[in-house]
């Protein structure tokens, strides 16, 4: 299958694969999606296919308006319409009772459905135009990074479904938060694009144990995505935090052959010239927890690209931005962390 790039212009191509039962990549305000008709069984088997994704692993719908989203639910807790109200169009994955019309091919088999409207205007108008509630769980291969370019997706997909909607880069550069709504205190499944302190401005939020923790070897995790592993380049990845994460990476690659292994790290913007010898990717400034989470997938393609063997990432806060990128974090260094 050859892969078409669509400009904006060209928009009402990608509507008419929706509505005719194809998937298509389009950009979100968070990262590409990989989209298809949720209410059509054969055309989301298409989106597992082509990522590779466990059958087990329930996907987000897209909606443009909140008269789509009430289809798709039985009840909505009202805190979690005052969530709807301040947060949507945004970065915000709600976890709902599903209604009936609802596929359990999209839901992984669970009665529970994830749903958001995105922040993007091509996003919202291929919505619109398709007329069609829209699955979509990121545009990677399973276990890649998220794609943040029209490149990225291309790299990952290309031959394998027929469309990409290029919107240029995304604004977020990680995925929405994901709020399961069906328990109270709402619990925080996957940290993301709205921060767990903005949510408790407006609700009693806990954290699920995999927000910090290795989910592998839970069978049961309340949110399945969490137990695979996610965002890994092919290098080793070893994530150092504490007070002195340069000397102590330093001290780690000295015990390092250089020679046959190629090591680079991940730093900050206030401690990138800290290194020599090693090739240094600039994440950002850690006064910008934004600007850090816009560059991260990037980057973690760039270590592939550059064939890396080994990389060292700076760690950085868990506060505010800081939850989502390290969560991701942890899960590319696949839980190897080391403490200065
Ligand atoms: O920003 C985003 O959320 C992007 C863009 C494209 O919208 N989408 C995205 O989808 O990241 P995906 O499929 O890569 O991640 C969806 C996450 C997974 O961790 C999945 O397990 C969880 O949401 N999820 C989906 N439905 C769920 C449900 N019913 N219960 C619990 N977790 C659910
Ligand atoms: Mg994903």
């Amino acid at each position: 299958m050859k892969t078409q790039i669509l400009t904006a212009e060209q928009l009402d191509v990608a509507v008419e694969l929706l509505k005719n039962g194809e998937c298509v990549a389009f950009p979100t305000e968070t990262v590409y999606g990989l989209g298809a008709n949720a209410l059509d069984e054969e055309a989301v088997k298409k989106i597992f296919l082509a990522k590779g994704r466990p059958a087990d692993n329930p996907l987000i719908i897209h909606c443009a308006s909140k008269a789509q989203v009430f289809n798709l639910v039985t009840e909505i807790h009202p805190e979690a319409e005052i969530l709807m109200k301040h947060f949507w169009p945004g970065p915000l994955s709600l976890v709902l009772s599903k209604s009936d019309i609802v596929p359990k091919i999209v839901t992984g088999g669970l009665d529970t459905v994830a749903i958001r409207i995105p922040d993007h205007p091509l996003a919202l108008t291929l919505i619109e135009r398709s007329e069609l509630p829209i699955a979509a769980p990121s545009a990677n291969t399973s276990g890649k990074p998220s794609p943040t370019r029209a490149s990225h997706v291309y790299a990952d997909l290309a031959s394998k479904i027929p469309a990409i909607l290029d919107g240029g880069s995304t604004g977020w550069g990680v995925e929405s938060t994901v709020l399961d709504c069906t328990v109270y205190p709402f619990r925080l499944l996957r940290p993301g694009g709205v921060t767990v302190e903005e949510l408790r401005e407006f609700t009693a939020v806990e954290l699920d144990a995999g927000v910090y923790e290795d989910q592998q070897n839970n069978e049961k995790p309340r949110s399945p995505g969490m137990k695979y592993r996610h965002y890994s380049p092919n290098a080793t990845v070893i994530l150092v935090e504490g007070d002195n994460i340069p000397s102590r990476i330093n001290q780690l690659v000295k015990e390092q052959d250089l020679t046959t292994t190629k090591v680079g790290v991940l730093a900050t913007s206030e401690t990138k010239q800290l290194y020599s010898g090693l090739t240094v990717l600039e994440m950002g400034s850690r006064t910008d927890l934004r600007q850090i989470a816009a560059n991260l997938y990037h980057l973690l393609r760039q270590v592939d690209e550059l064939e890396l063997d080994l990389v060292y990432v700076e760690g950085l806060t868990n506060d505010q931005m800081g939850m989502a990128i390290m969560n991701r974090l942890r899960k590319a260094a696949g839980y190897k962390v080391v403490y200065s």
